[in-house]
């Protein structure tokens, strides 16, 4: 039963920005496991499949979503990849066991059907290479094969595949996740920093424009959290220009009050790691800055086991196929609200995954494809989320965690389009149980009007998107939104996730 709650506010000012918005803020991931790619984006034979292999319908709804980047193949997967398996004709590539994810991969879908993904889709992509099993070396045939003209053994073997043009792939992930012992190949800071450096070097010497990430922590609570940035950052910083965080949050022991206020961990991750880039920066007198990649985020339910039967060494088993409900959708939807609020120094980030795997797309083999509840503000904020983000200082009533004490019930940012003066709102209400009355002070952007204040909640915080009811969760309008006085006044419904849309123009 909702109660009225005291108002949350902020006071928005036009002076007053955090930075503009990288269109990588936008980016999503692709990796070979369970079945991202095969029956995922990939399923010839499909009834909505073109004649490349590509589902039609999955190609239409990534881009609904609005994803801008693509990293690609891993994750885990690119430790033990060998890119030379995925090119030339499909019936000479081989068969090999993914260490990773103990599946066994086909190679049927490879870089040049990437490539042709990306083109598709009108995405970037954002290659990473094998810094597990492999290095430099290996490293180097890789960009020649994908981003020299021709004329070399490599950049003709591309041409000979198909692809006359280079492919320009710009922006290279310098392994992943390398400080997990989990990883194939890992490695200690010392070793991977001087890895990372070396590759760096050796590539720019192709290349010497391209944009390059050395792997941070697989995740702020490892044990060598920010020591490992700090050594890796004092080994590499000269050569690469992003480091990359990663993040996964769940909800443990029901406590959801905490799991809903996973965004508090998220800024506090961003916010230690900029500390440490900038006290690496002090130390070796840079000028430069290292941005920051966070290119894996997502809820992810790491600790349910898998309802599906999946024997080791399967193809495209079904792994990580988490159902999303309206709560996970509210957090994460959170997180994209702390990714915005950074984005002075998050300049690219990538939703870990984007199809079947922790995805915001779901797909059937022979079957449907459709959005889960994690779509919508995903969608929204890549649609409407570009320009540049305001200040956003909220004054919020407060209710208790567990897990990081007393937490503002609203989360919220704001970006504003400085052409035509058009601003969006991005708001989260946590109270599970309570409306929390909004009003933003519009003093310092000048007169707006209310265009839309769309609302993601419902009375069922579990219910969720399937292949049965594609349709169950979608946005709804929110009713009673105005601007009165130059204040904004809005009713946020309990464990909602709010886009409102605000025009300057007065028609
Ligand atoms: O996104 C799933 C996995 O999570 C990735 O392969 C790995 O990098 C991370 O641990």
């Amino acid at each position: 039963m909702s109660r009225p709650t005291a108002p949350a506010r902020f006071t928005l000012d036009s002076a007053f920005g955090i930075g503009a918005v990288h269109p990588r803020l936008y980016g999503s991931f692709v990796e070979h496991l369970g079945r991202c790619v095969y029956t995922g984006i990939y399923e010839p034979g499909h009834p909505q499949a073109d004649t490349d292999g590509l589902r039609r319908d999955v190609l239409e709804l990534i881009q609904e979503l609005g994803v801008t980047t693509v990293r690609y193949p891993g994750g885990n997967f690119v430790s033990g990849y060998r890119w030379e398996d995925s090119v030339g004709p499909r019936e000479e590539r081989p068969v090999r066991l993914d260490l990773a994810w103990k599946s066994t991969e086909t190679n049927e879908f490879g870089l040049g059907e990437f490539m042709d993904f990306c083109a598709k889709t009108g995405t970037e992509p954002m290659m990473a290479v094998n810094l597990g099993t492999r290095g430099v070396e290996d490293a180097l045939r890789l960009l020649e094969y994908s981003n020299h003209p021709g004329g070399t053994e490599l950049s003709d073997l591309r041409a000979a595949h198909g692809a006359k043009e280079p492919y320009g792939i710009k922006m290279w992930c310098l392994g992943n996740e390398m400080d997990g012992p989990w990883q194939t190949g890992h490695k200690t800071a010392e070793e991977y920093g001087r890895l990372a450096a070396e590759t760096a070097r050796a590539m720019r010497m192709i290349q010497p424009g391209l944009e390059l990430v050395a792997c941070g922590s697989s995740a702020s609570g490892m044990p060598t959290f920010a020591a490992w940035e700090a050594t890796v950052l004092e080994a590499a910083y000269d050569q690469v220009d992003y480091i990359s965080l990663h993040a996964y949050y769940e909800e443990v022991d029901g406590d959801r009050d905490s799991f809903l206020a996973s965004a508090v961990d998220m800024e506090h991750f961003i916010e230690s790691v900029v500390a440490t880039c900038d006290h690496v920066r002090a130390r070796l007198k840079e000028k430069k800055r290292i941005n920051l990649s966070f290119d894996e985020w997502n809820v992810w339910y790491q600790k349910r086991p898998n309802p599906h039967q999946v024997e080791d060494w399967q193809q495209a088993p079904r792994l990580l196929e988490d159902v999303y409900t309206v709560t996970d959708a509210v957090v994460f939807g959170s997180l994209m609200i702390a990714l915005l609020r950074h984005a002075d120094r998050v300049t690219a980030a990538s939703l870990a995954q984007l199809v079947n795997v922790i995805a915001p797309i779901m797909t059937e083999p022979g079957g449907p494809a459709w959005r889960q509840t994690t779509f919508f503000p995903f969608a929204q904020a890549s649609t409407y989320g570009r320009g540049r983000v305001l200040r956003v200082d909220v004054d919020s009533p407060t209710y208790p965690t567990a897990r990081f004490g007393d937490v503002p019930l609203l989360h919220a940012t704001a970006v504003i389009d400085d052409e035509t003066g058009d601003i969006t709102v991005f708001a989260v209400n946590r109270s599970q149980t309570d409306t929390l009355p909004l009003e933003i002070d519009l003093r310092g952007v000048g007169a707006h009007t209310v265009a839309e204040h769309l609302v993601l909640a419902d009375g069922d915080p579990e219910a969720a998107n399937t292949a049965d009811r594609p349709d169950r969760v979608t946005p709804h309008p929110a009713t009673g939104t105005t601007v009165t006085d130059g204040v904004l006044h809005a009713e946020l419904e309990p464990l909602s996730w709010n886009m409102i849309r605000l025009t300057g123009r007065q028609d």
